[in-house]
């Protein structure tokens, strides 16, 4: 889609539909409204009264108009409360959901400073996605929306500037969503690695990969386990980013990969087995914090790792009961071969830490108790180090995604006590999310560290707010919002 920044009047624009916010003051407060409602005589007005419209959030009404450039008219209610470039990117988003069988939409930006140009640029390219890969003949929209026009009071550089960053992170989030969307007998963990690369290689980064072999000098066995029952390779990803100038810090980012998590021999009953395609958001959410960083050339140097196997029932898989040794050494006793995440990511959070980052934060579809635990739309963030914790709720309260912080809570570690090796590697059933945070913690040392369990907000059954059905890209926009406040 073609997303350009006008300073031309809302009267004059032209465009299939026009989306104007409207406050619960009304129109007489704006005067770009007033001038609108004047130019196509007064039918704003009518309209809101016919409706009884009170511009509360959530309302909206579509207008034909005549007299100006545009066809429609979208009234939307954004309330009282003074605007945010959170509440501009849910309105823009609205628009272009709406817009979504016309060719070209106008949207005039109630606010616009940096921040707000940045995220209606979101707003418009998120509202407008659509997973069409596998759509064939009648099931192909017919038309879709080529143009979107943001009507700004200014055109500069730095306006310009925004509206790009919004750009590339709206697009890091299509194609994390993308691959969540993608199904499990064609993303399979080569495919997802060959994803990551294609990506890597057409913005500059490094890529780097592990196989079978490779993983088994690593001494991965905890991550090779997982993958043992299954016909399709296992992969391990690593994507680099060195901005040209020295870098000021380094985050290493760590993403659970699962194609697909079948449960293995502790098998998932059918209606909890159907959206086990999602358990490798957290790798797709890595590749598109890593693929933003880059393309916003921050000064922060980027590792993005994911481990992608899948988890199934084949004759090699492995069992309840079988204990096998981790690539940093130590032996692990097999629960429940569902509890197949953290398995991947011990062995990968351990090839993160040689790395010494400054932070080391890992994203997983991990465990349906944080959901129990927090809903569908709220991840639960684990961290030993409070500052990292502070920071990155401050970046979530920016964006507007919903992070709540859970307690490596002590006394659970006995849980975590083998009879016959170093570990088992889950615990009881209460405070699930929680052990499974603390096994992943044996793995990490001392280095700065954040868990993000995104089982919840990766992948929704209904679309809610500014997050699609399905594959919803949550995470990006936290994490790149961290890194930028984390240097600047
Ligand atoms: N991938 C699942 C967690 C999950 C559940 C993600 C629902 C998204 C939606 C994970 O591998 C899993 O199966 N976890 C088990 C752990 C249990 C066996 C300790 C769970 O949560 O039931
Ligand atoms: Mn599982
Ligand atoms: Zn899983």
């Amino acid at each position: 889609m073609k997303l350009s920044l006008s300073t031309v009047a809302p009267t004059r624009v032209r465009a299939d539909l026009l989306a104007v916010a409207l406050t619960s003051k009304g129109i007489a407060k704006t005067k770009e409204l007033v001038e609108l409602d004047r130019a196509c005589g007064g039918t704003l007005t009518r309209a809101i009264r016919r409706d009884d419209f009170k511009g509360k959030p959530g309302e909206s009404v579509r207008i034909d108009v005549a007299g100006v450039g545009v066809e429609q008219i979208l009234l939307v209610g954004v309330g009282d409360a003074e605007l945010s470039a959170r509440d501009v990117r849910a309105f823009v988003h609205r628009a272009a959901s709406a817009a979504s069988k016309l060719r070209t939409l106008a949207v005039l930006l109630p606010i616009d400073d940096d921040d707000a140009i940045r995220a209606a640029a979101e707003g418009v390219l998120g509202g407008a996605y659509r997973y069409l890969t596998y759509l064939t003949g009648d099931r192909r929209p017919k038309r879709m929306l080529e143009g979107a026009t943001l009507l700004a009071s200014r055109s500069d550089a730095k306006a310009k500037a925004a509206l790009e960053r919004g750009q590339v992170l709206a697009d890091a989030i299509a194609l994390t969503r993308d691959l969540v969307n993608a199904p499990p007998n064609d993303l399979t963990p080569k495919a997802l690695a060959e994803a990551a690369k294609k990506a890597a290689r057409a913005h500059g980064l490094d890529y780097r990969q592990w196989d079978e072999k490779g993983l088994a000098k690593l001494g991965a066995n905890l991550f090779l386990a997982v993958n043992r029952g299954s016909a399709e390779e296992p992969r391990m990803v690593q994507l680099t980013y060195k901005p040209k100038r020295k870098a000021q810090k380094r985050v290493a980012f760590v993403g659970k990969g699962l194609t697909f998590d079948s449960g293995g021999l502790c098998i998932k009953p059918p209606g909890s087995m159907l959206e086990m395609k999602c358990d490798m958001a957290g790798a797709a959410t890595t590749i598109g914090i890593a693929i933003a960083a880059a393309r916003l050339e921050l000064p922060i140097e980027i590792h993005a790792f994911f481990g992608a196997a899948e988890n199934m029932t084949g004759a090699g898989a492995y069992r309840p009961g079988d204990v096998f040794k981790s690539a940093d050494g130590k032996t692990v006793e097999i629960i429940n071969t569902d509890a197949e995440g953290r398995l991947v990511l011990a062995d990968v959070l351990a090839q993160a830490v040689k790395l010494e980052p400054d932070y080391l934060i890992d994203h997983a579809t991990l465990t349906g108790a944080c959901m129990v635990a927090l809903g569908p739309w709220t991840a639960g963030l684990f961290a030993n180090d409070d500052e990292l914790a502070r920071r990155y709720l401050a970046a979530a309260d920016v964006e507007g995604e919903s992070y709540w912080r859970m307690p490596l809570t002590e006394d659970l570690r006995e849980s975590l006590k083998s009879d016959i090796a170093d570990l088992k590697h889950m615990g009881d059933r209460w405070g699930g999310a929680i052990t499974a945070a603390l096994f992943l913690r044996e793995f990490v040392g001392k280095t700065r560290w954040m868990h993000l369990d995104i089982a919840g907000p990766a992948f929704l059954e209904r679309a809610h707010e500014t997050s699609p059905k399905g594959g919803t890209g949550f995470g990006v926009l936290t994490a790149v919002r961290f890194l930028e406040q984390l240097v600047g």
